[in-house]
């Protein structure tokens, strides 16, 4: 059974074919296969989403299946009925799972207990989704605009685009976008720079899967952002105040403040370095409103490329099922 619970869950291998298909699947869009045709597939979410939410619903309803949304508050998980049993009862009506949540062995949980597969819409610890669906945008940049008719090359030139370039993330360097980047730009054969204020370190069991993955100490911390996005090709920034994090606030915008990603700051990167967030963004905060207006913004890329890159997960995990 394959789930999608890490980045690291397609091998580097697999990874040509499904970035292939997701460029398919969005020059198709309304002419295409409806391989999830006769499945449902159910949304638990325990926590607020736009993008991942709609693009979800949307996808599942594109491919030809039906998006069954349940928030946790509504169901018995939500009242203290076990994971474990949630995840049984689910494997017998449905074909699959996506869930955001805060604790992140709650997806691992569900993978192990159920027999269907599960795929991690955000938890604290990470957010694969949101990744590859940034690095399909930088592909569409640097890749090749028109790819040959044999898969496999088709797919290779697509993430080749992305080795050997730098990425920069400035704010809040212990975040689940920030831990999944790390993971990502491993994969993808990226350098990866962060800068934030000392004291915000990712959680230990994250440094446990870097090791895991083989990719310790893959990645340079700095407490300098003009040092982190120096040679970048990509400055990225997320909230400074992540979704279960809100009491505090207060503390977390005054220690990030000069992490803010001014026109100065962004200037100090490549001259044709490229802006993203995973959004929702808070102008003047984490970035600043000149930022979002400039012609190498492409955070509305992202939240579009979501869409055509879940429905390629989809499709392959429903592939594989037994
Ligand atoms: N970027 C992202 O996951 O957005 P939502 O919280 O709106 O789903
Ligand atoms: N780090 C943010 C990402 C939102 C998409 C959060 O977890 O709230």
């Amino acid at each position: 059974m394959k789930h999608f619970l890490h980045e690291t869950d397609f091998k580097a291998s697999e990874l040509p074919a499904l970035f292939a298909l997701a460029r398919e699947l969005k020059q198709n869009r309304g002419r295409h296969a409806r391989p999830l045709a006769g499945q449902t597939w159910a949304m638990i979410f325990s926590k607020s989403s736009t993008r991942t939410r709609v693009s979800f619903e949307v996808g599942i309803h594109e491919l030809g299946g039906n998006p069954l949304f349940l928030n946790r508050n509504d169901i018995q998980l939500g009242r203290g009925e076990t994971i474990a049993d949630t995840a049984r009862v689910l494997s017998r009506f449905v074909h699959g799972l996506v869930v955001r949540t805060f604790d992140h062995a709650e997806v691992q949980q569900l993978a192990d207990m159920g027999t269907i597969p599960v795929i991690n819409a955000l938890t604290d610890l990470l957010h694969p989704c949101q990744i590859f669906a940034d690095a399909f945008t930088l592909m569409e940049r640097w890749g090749p605009s028109s790819l040959g008719s044999d898969a496999a090359s088709r797919g290779d030139d697509l993430v080749g685009s992305l080795r050997g370039r730098k990425i920069a993330f400035v704010g809040d360097r212990g975040c689940n976008v920030a831990n999944s980047w790390i993971l990502g730009a491993n994969l993808f054969g990226m350098k990866i720079s962060l800068a934030g204020p000392p004291g915000f370190d990712a959680a230990p069991e994250f440094d446990q899967l870097l090791a895991r993955e083989g990719f310790a100490g893959g990645y340079h911390f700095t407490t300098d952002p003009v040092e982190a996005v120096r040679d970048a090709d990509v400055v990225y920034t997320d909230v400074w105040v992540s979704m279960g994090k809100e009491e505090e606030t207060s503390e977390r915008i005054r220690v990030m403040s000069p992490y803010a990603v001014t026109e100065e700051l962004f200037a100090a990167a490549k001259p044709d370095a490229l802006f993203m967030h995973c959004l929702p963004a808070h102008a003047g905060e984490e970035v600043m409103q000149e930022v979002l207006d400039s012609p190498r913004c492409i955070i509305f890329d992202q939240a579009e490329n979501r869409l055509h890159v879940q429905k390629a997960i989809l499709a392959t995990l429903a592939a594989g099922r037994t």
